[in-house]
């Protein structure tokens, strides 16, 4: 039996807390290391059903002391590692082979509610936070369920959502040749890709089904296929908002990209600006907050659960893991 606990930020979702909150079970656990590892792999199962159930958990109260035991926890479970390729975040890799920082936008700019990598075609069913230094002030991990979000969305604007959901969307976006730290989505195409050339670029882009042009300055011009923007779970059998369109059309602006041009439906139209705003409103309105602290670990199901960060001050570490979900394809 795992001892569930209760934050204050939580609510409930389809009737079900979001996030759970999950406690050490005794004293042994919370304290010591290997006893919590021995407790995380004897219980793993059943909290991967609650991961599942929930669509995200929070462990808190556990002696997670370092990114290395982050790390390990992780490999006390069953999921697999997703190496982050396609991304549009600018991350360090931190410990040997799972742990990277959580995208290093500066801190004063908000990141908007996204499923990770979801304008890729395959992207990772778990993304995994954990809490090395919380902020000083702001910096929430937002959460936000997939379904709630979705089912708002066709209440607000049911034609244009059906339009979307039948049609799907493309992103465009211009990568430069060196990761440009100052923007949100500077990674450049050779990190994105982790390649050196463009002949190993090309080929990727191949593979991800994605059409492409070279543009001045060494700067990559992407255009994906055509994605789903609606998609049914289908181990939740639930309806949700998987695509990055608010995220897109707010977001991607930097010296390179403009955000409003970078997402359009399958036909090829622009999005509408009015129901784009109502939809990033009500994102807010539905979303928990929850403030960090030092040794959380938040298990978030990628494919029904959206993420977004909280502008803050001071320093903030917080880590992140991807891992493949393949029961589900
Ligand atoms: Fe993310």
């Amino acid at each position: 039996m795992l001892n569930i606990g209760e934050i204050s930020e939580q609510k409930k979702v389809n009737g079900r807390d979001f996030p759970l909150v999950v406690l050490p079970p005794n004293e042994s656990v919370a304290a010591n290391p290997v006893s919590m590892l021995d407790w995380f792999e004897t219980n793993k199962s059943d909290i991967h059903s609650k991961l599942i159930e929930h669509g995200a958990v929070l462990l808190r109260g556990f002696p997670v002391e370092s990114a290395d035991r982050f790390e390990q926890l992780l490999d006390h479970s069953d999921y697999k590692n997703n190496p982050y390729i396609g991304g549009a975040a600018p991350r360090v890799q931190v410990t040997k082979s799972r742990v990277v920082t959580a995208n290093e936008a500066p801190p004063s700019e908000k990141i908007p509610f996204h499923h990770e990598m979801a304008q890729t075609p395959k992207p990772p069913g778990y993304i995994f936070f954990y809490c090395d230094t919380p902020s000083k002030t702001g910096g929430a991990t937002s959460i936000l369920h997939s379904n709630e979000i979705c089912q708002r969305f066709f209440e607000l604007a049911p034609e244009f959502a059906k339009k979307i959901e039948e049609q799907g969307v493309r992103y465009i976006r211009y990568m430069p040749e060196v990761t440009d730290n100052a923007s949100p989505i500077g990674r450049s195409w050779k990190e994105t890709f982790n390649v050196e050339t463009r002949e190993e670029c090309e080929d990727l882009l191949r593979e991800h089904n994605m059409s492409w042009s070279w543009e001045d300055a060494g700067v990559l011009k992407t255009e994906t296929s055509t994605l789903p923007a609606i998609r049914l779970d289908k181990e939740t059998e639930q309806k949700t908002f998987f695509n990055s369109i608010v995220a897109v059309y707010d977001g991607w602006n930097d010296s390179r990209n403009v955000s409003t041009q970078a997402v359009v439906s399958g036909a090829g139209s622009l999005m509408d600006a009015d129901v784009m705003e109502k939809t990033k409103q009500a994102m807010d309105e539905l979303s928990v907050n929850f403030r960090w602290q030092k040794g959380d670990v938040l298990l978030v199901n990628n494919y029904t659960v959206l993420h977004a960060r909280q502008p803050f001050t001071g320093q903030r570490r917080i880590l992140a893991s991807v891992a493949i979900k393949e029961q589900n394809e």
